[in-house]
């Protein structure tokens, strides 16, 4: 710290003589960005080969009750040619993915990009022989094998819409998904090794389609070859028809703005919403911020360690990678096994050159000691980077010193699901770190800080209020699938004509950004976005439960932890083996990632004179912050506050 009293970490001289955008460009790109998008996106737009180019570059309107988003509207092309065919002349022999399986033991897959194109052109096959149609939907609940990449892709050269289900989800979770974008087929494995333990994904399927059309087909792809039932007529072994396929498949032409996938993520009340990408938009803005981000250069190994159920694995797994001709490595465990040292093990054996992860995954190895770091050569490094919370200066500084040895750049991104790729972040050769800052805008992104309650910007530095962006971008989601209204009400009504993000946000004396946390209902979890209303409708769903309020607390390793108050029913005894009965609960309706950390019995609930729950109050008391509950005179029973903090401090 002494010999860097303000805490900025300025990129090594070395760094900057190679990288894309040096400390004078970014200013200078940002400006025409932001001033001209048209000219910038009309001229970054490309960096895509189009079937038929665009004349038409951007065409959107935030404007509450007509919000429309199009990009390179009129522009055809398809997302995988793209990621694929157009880079056959040039590096077909080039190594596109390196999967590295959970055993470490188990030998490494190189999949060149020829074999990419046959084994996408061979899926492609296989759904077009199953009857998927352009349009169609096709979930996909994998884990992280090569499979996953294909079916994407084969989804994408077809014009069909895929929608990744995150193999740790629920059967219950599985099937509304399934049901709410009316899913064709399910494309899922037999079973799934992860950390050495199995997780039953094909099982999990069967009980899925048991809420399902009895229409709707299952693809398994036999990784493991442990033996699932199997049911004629509806369950289709893909590899073995992948291998009688036909090697080529005509990849359809499809329209800028036609869907490429749905995934679906939490809000603040309700079910989750499918958040649609679209093809040519979404494309241009993933593999433009993986080559800018990361300073990618051509040849180099590029790793996210993030999983392809959610957004991250998306952009910076699949298709950003791809789109530039990358090697993008695929990784099916976890960063704790065998050891703590696995993350660096694999970095050294493929000689990974970025490295991009979540600070959840850095405070778990955190702990286990430096040596698990030290005993590896990671001398391929030039970049580190992180997304999905905050980064505490703690952890910022162990990736810095142990595994970037003080002289790497560390990116750390802030974007959303509903963002495609991202949205503040350090251009890493131009824009100095400061720890726990996401520092400024990508280029053609413009944020600002809105006031909460007035909605009005609030220009000059410092500023704290909410984090909206002012106009659009082209990886922006264009609509909430079947439900384009909630799309509207959820980003663009609070504040009018802006999209609002749901973060909180300080700008500092630089101008440099810094997330506080969502200002909404959602939480956290170990890099995991969940609505506190998810887990409450789990809860109540128990037939011991009469009501639950959840919020999350400050949790070391996870960010955010999960913590549940549980009123229940009149005459049912709040026993220890009842906590453990909810919490299962909560598993098996939702799926492990939302496994409460922390069950209170609460006897009544703090709520309004007109019954509404105030959360504000429960936070702090989570938070063991009781000196700061603020006005409790409008509770209907304030008393309930004093059980409350009284059972908390017994616990
Ligand atoms: C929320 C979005 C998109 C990648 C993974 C998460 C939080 C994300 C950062 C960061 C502070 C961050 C925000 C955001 N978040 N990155 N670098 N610094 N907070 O995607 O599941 O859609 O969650 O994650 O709160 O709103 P997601």
């Amino acid at each position: 710290m002494l010999d860097n009293p303000e805490n900025i970490y300025k990129p090594s001289a070395e760094f900057i003589q190679n990288a894309h955008v040096g400390p004078d460009k970014y200013k200078e790109m940002y400006t025409v960005s932001v001033e001209d998008p048209e000219t910038f996106w009309g001229e970054h737009g490309k960096r895509l080969d189009w079937i038929e180019p665009y004349t038409k570059v951007k065409n959107t309107c935030f404007d509450f009750g007509k919000v429309s988003i199009k990009w390179f509207e009129d522009g055809v092309l398809n997302v995988a040619a793209n990621c694929v065919d157009r880079h056959l002349a040039t590096r077909g022999d080039q190594t596109a993915i390196i999967f590295e399986p959970d055993d470490p033991n188990a030998e490494a897959q190189h999949i060149t990009y020829k074999e990419l194109h046959e084994k996408v052109c061979r899926m492609a096959n296989v759904l077009l022989s199953q009857g998927v149609m352009r349009g169609d939907r096709v979930v996909i609940y994998l884990p992280m094998i090569p499979e996953a990449a294909y079916a994407m892709l084969a989804c994408a050269r077809i014009g069909a819409v895929h929608s990744i289900v995150f193999a740790g989800f629920s059967p219950d979770a599985l099937a509304n998904r399934i049901n709410d974008c009316g899913a064709k087929l399910v494309i899922t494995a037999d079973t799934a090794p992860r950390g050495g333990r199995v997780t039953a994904l094909k099982s999990n399927t069967d009980a899925a389609l048991l809420h399902c059309s009895d229409k709707v087909r299952c693809l398994v792809v036999k990784h493991t070859g442990d033996q699932t039932t199997w049911i004629d007529g509806r369950d289709v072994d893909v590899k073995a028809l992948m291998e009688t396929a036909a090697p080529d498949c005509p990849p359809r032409p499809m329209g800028a703005e036609d869907p490429l996938f749905i995934l679906y993520t939490s809000g603040s009340t309700g079910k989750p919403k499918g958040v649609v990408h679209t093809s040519g938009g979404y494309l241009v803005y993933a593999a433009m911020t993986q080559e800018y981000t990361f300073d990618y250069h051509d040849g180099d190994v590029f790793w996210c360690s993030a999983d392809v159920g959610w957004v991250t694995g998306h952009s910076y797994i699949v298709y950003g990678p791809l789109a530039n001709g990358a090697t993008t490595l695929m990784f099916e465990g976890v960063p704790t096994y065998p050891d703590a040292g696995r993350f660096w093990a694999v970095c050294e054996k493929h000689k990974v050159n970025q490295f991009y992860t979540a600070p959840t995954a850095i405070r778990a190895l955190m702990g286990q000691g430096p040596e698990w770091v030290e005993k590896y050569d990671l001398s391929s490094l030039k970049l580190l980077g992180t997304v999905g919370e905050p980064i505490n200066p703690e952890a910022w500084n162990w990736y810095n010193e142990l595994v970037g040895k003080g002289k790497l750049p560390i990116v750390d991104t802030w974007w959303q699901t509903e963002t495609g790729g991202h949205m503040i972040t350090p251009i890493p050769g131009a824009v100095p770190a400061k720890p726990g800052s996401a520092t400024l805008p990508f280029f053609g992104v413009k944020p600002v800080i809105l006031d909460a309650e007035k909605g009005t910007e609030i220009e000059g530095n410092p500023a704290e209020g909410v984090l909206a962006i002012a106009d659009s971008w082209p990886g922006q989601m264009r609509t909430v699938w079947g439900d384009h209204e909630r799309f509207e009400a959820t980003y663009f009504q609070q504040y009018k004509g802006y999209y609002f993000s749901g973060d909180g946000c300080r700008r500092d004396e630089d101008g440099y950004f810094w997330i506080t946390g969502r200002v909404d209902d959602v939480i956290n979890v170990s890099g995991h976005r969940m609505g506190t209303a998810e887990v409450e409708s789990a809860l109540v769903a128990h037939a011991d439960v009469a009501e639950a309020a959840v919020v999350g607390f400050p949790h070391d390793i996870k960010g955010q932890g999960i913590y549940c108050y549980v009123t229940l029913m009149n005459g049912i005894e709040p026993t220890d083996e009842l906590k453990k009965d909810l919490e299962k609960w909560v598993r098996t309706e939702i799926g492990p990632i939302a496994k409460p950390d922390h069950i209170q019995w609460a006897p009544g609930l703090p709520k309004t004179r007109s019954g509404k729950i105030m959360r504000r109050i429960l936070r702090k008391i989570a938070e063991n912050d009781y000196g700061a509950l603020g006005d409790t005179s409008t509770l209907a029973d304030p008393s309930v506050v004093d059980d409350l903090i009284e059972n908390r401090m017994n616990k």
